[in-house]
């Protein structure tokens, strides 16, 4: 029997696929979005600090991500003790700003992506990454204040916004590791939503810093120093390192660097670090702010 054979022709066309195209790290200190909003940033103290994140600004208006995907932690405000999720995603049209105590941030209200959060949490659940889907959840500072170090105040955050939430506020945190493999794991949901659209991923949190206790103000920034190094040059080398030695060598809340372990997981092995920055103090932290792209990436033109 002869088989009629259509012709078929295949026009190669690229996909249309998200990218992400950079890593940022930084702390994400309150004290911070406070002075900003308060316009109370200047003077000796804030100087340097000004000094230190212009650049991170001029880069930020010059890269233009359509979405910011950012790792942090609620400390409290949208969840209680009552229910931990070690990791959850926000899918939310928008997010507001948490009130933390005094008022919300008079910062501007977060667009969401929802079709790529459920995109991303269906790729994450699919790889055995048990994401909490959440739905309304207002944000605190460990999100709006590193939007603000990279923005400062705009009318409108001039891009869509991601929450992706990890528990470090209550033992047993993920492991260094886990956090690590989400990152990849992120990726490669991210690079497999087919729509053009550029994506920078934030880790937030550390570096060194304890709030409570005996060891109240802690600052370790020779350790902080290597551990920056690592992240960037070799993450490898970082990656297991356990709860006990972040508590030592950290302080209590200093395990927060954890999540900039997600943000590296979704970079290439091989990076190119745009910028590095650490200033001590910054309130009872010792500020870190890096930068880095996927080399791939780099001819990539910005309409
Ligand atoms: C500080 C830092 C944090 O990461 C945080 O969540 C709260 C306070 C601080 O340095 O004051
Ligand atoms: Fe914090």
């Amino acid at each position: 029997m002869v088989v009629a054979q259509s012709k078929v022709t295949v026009v190669k066309r690229r996909m249309a696929m998200a990218k992400i195209i950079a890593g940022i790290g930084t702390s994400h200190i309150p004290t911070v979005g406070a002075v900003i909003d308060n316009d109370l940033m200047h003077g000796e103290y804030w100087d340097p600090f000004i000094k230190g994140i212009a650049p991170a600004r001029e880069w930020m208006a010059k890269t233009k991500p359509d979405v910011c995907l950012i790792v942090y932690n609620d400390h409290a405000s949208a969840f209680s003790l009552k229910n931990i999720s070690t990791f959850g995603i926000g899918v939310a049209e928008s997010y507001e700003p948490a009130d933390e105590g005094y008022g919300p941030r008079q910062v501007p209200i977060c667009k969401g992506n929802p079709a790529l959060s459920w995109h991303i949490a269906e790729s994450l659940i699919l790889d055995e990454f048990d994401m909490t889907i959440t739905n309304e959840m207002p944000v605190d500072h460990g999100l709006t204040v590193p939007l603000s170090i990279m923005y400062n105040q705009p009318e409108e955050w001039p891009c869509q916004v991601i929450p992706l939430y990890v528990n470090v506020v209550q033992y047993p945190q993920p492991t260094g590791n886990r956090c690590y493999n989400l990152g990849k794991a992120i990726r490669k949901a991210v690079e497999s939503f087919p729509e053009d659209i550029t994506v920078a991923i934030f880790g937030t949190g550390g570096l060194s810093h304890q709030l409570q206790g005996e060891r109240a103000g802690l600052i370790n920034e020779a350790y902080d120093a290597d551990w920056l190094e690592k992240l960037v040059n070799n993450p490898m080398a970082i990656k297991d390192i356990s709860h006990t030695e972040y508590l030592r060598e950290t302080g209590s809340e200093g395990i927060e660097a954890i999540m900039w372990l997600v943000m590296r997981g979704a970079m290439d092995e091989d990076v190119k670090e745009v910028y590095r920055f650490t200033h001590t103090p910054v309130s009872n932290t010792n500020y870190g702010l890096v930068i880095m792209e996927n080399k791939e990436n780099n001819q990539k033109e910005k309409k």
